[in-house]
C-alpha cells in the first residue's frame, strides 16, 4: 500500500482551537491542517483521525486526502497564530495532515441535504460515524462545488473524547454509541441508503487489512491500529441496522 507521505515545506500558521492544528504546505506542494503527534497519549487522536479516514474511504464517504507529514527541520519549531501569537511547537514524530478543502463552511450540522451529491454522502457518513463510534462531529461544506460536504476532526472517535479511547464496549452501551448525532431534516431516497448499506456489507478483514501499515513506524501504533480495525468490524451489522431504520423512517 502506497502511503502518503510528505515533509513540511512552509508554516503558515495554527489556530487556536482544541488541538490547534497547524496549516502548512507540503514539499509535495499541498496545503494541510497538520496535527501534532501528542506524546502524552501516544498519538491518539491522530491515530484516530487516520484510522477513521482510511474507514471513510473504503466505503466511500467524504473525508479529505490525507498524509503524514514529517517534520523534518521544523521539529520543535513554534507556530504562531495568524496575528502573531505563540500557540503550539511542531512534534518531533511525524503529524497527521488533513488535505485543505478550500472555500468551506464549517458546522456542526447537517444541511444541504439534497445539493449535488450528498444524497449520496450522507448515508456514508452516518455510516462512519457509526462504525467509528463519532464524538464532537463536525463538517465542511463547499459552497462552489454546490454545497458538498466533508467530514473533518475526527480526533475524538472511538469515544476518545471524554479520556481514552474506547473499543471494548458494544452498540448496546451509552459509551459504545455515537453521541449528538446531527439530524436529519429531510428525505435522501432509499438508493442512497441501500448504497450505503452494500459498501458497509463489503467491510472485511481484506478490505481493511492496510489500515495498520499506514500507521508510521514512529508512532508505534500499528497494533492498536489493528484492535482498531477489528473494532470497527464488530460494528457491521449494528451500522447496517442503523441504516436500514434511517432507511425505514423515511430519511
Ligand atoms: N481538511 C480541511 N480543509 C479545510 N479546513 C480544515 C480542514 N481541516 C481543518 N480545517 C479548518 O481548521 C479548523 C480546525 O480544525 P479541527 O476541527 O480539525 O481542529 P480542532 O483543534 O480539533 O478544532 P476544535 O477543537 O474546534 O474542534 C476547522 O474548523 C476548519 O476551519
Ligand atoms: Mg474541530
Amino acid at each position: 500500500m502506497d502511503v502518503r507521505r510528505t515533509k513540511i515545506q512552509f508554516i503558515r500558521y495554527a489556530v487556536n482551537t482544541g488541538e490547534t492544528p497547524i496549516l502548512c504546505t507540503g514539499v509535495d506542494n499541498l496545503l494541510y491542517w497538520c496535527k501534532n503527534f501528542d506524546e502524552a497519549t501516544n498519538g491518539e487522536t491522530i491515530v484516530n483521525e487516520l484510522v477513521s479516514y482510511e474507514v471513510g474511504r473504503a466505503i466511500d464517504a467524504p473525508v479529505p486526502s490525507w498524509t503524514i507529514m514529517d517534520p523534518g527541520d521544523y521539529a520543535g519549531e513554534i507556530v504562531r497564530s495568524e496575528d502573531g501569537i505563540p500557540l503550539t511547537a511542531v512534534s518531533r514524530k511525524p503529524l497527521f495532515g488533513s488535505q485543505h478543502i478550500h472555500s468551506t463552511i464549517a458546522s456542526d450540522d447537517l444541511m444541504y441535504i439534497k445539493r449535488n451529491s450528498n444524497p449520496d454522502r450522507i448515508p456514508r457518513l452516518v455510516a462512519l460515524w457509526h462504525l467509528c463510534n463519532a464524538r464532537d462531529i463536525q463538517m465542511l461544506y463547499q459552497p462552489e462545488r454546490k454545497y458538498s460536504i466533508y467530514s473533518i476532526d475526527h480526533g475524538y472517535w472511538f469515544s476518545s473524547q471524554e479520556g481514552s479511547r474506547n473499543i471494548i464496549d458494544s452498540p448496546d452501551s451509552l459509551d459504545g454509541t455515537p453521541h449528538d448525532i446531527p439530524h436529519l431534516r429531510g428525505n435522501l431516497g432509499k438508493d442512497n441508503w441501500d448504497n450505503a448499506i452494500k459498501s458497509v456489507r463489503a467491510l472485511n478483514k481484506q478490505s481493511l487489512e492496510h489500515i495498520p501499515d499506514c500507521i508510521p513506524g514512529e508512532w508505534e501504533q500499528a497494533g492498536v491500529a489493528q484492535e482498531m480495525v477489528d473494532y470497527i468490524l464488530s460494528r457491521v451489522e449494528y451500522t447496517v441496522n442503523k441504516l436500514e431504520e434511517a432507511k425505514a423512517k423515511g430519511f
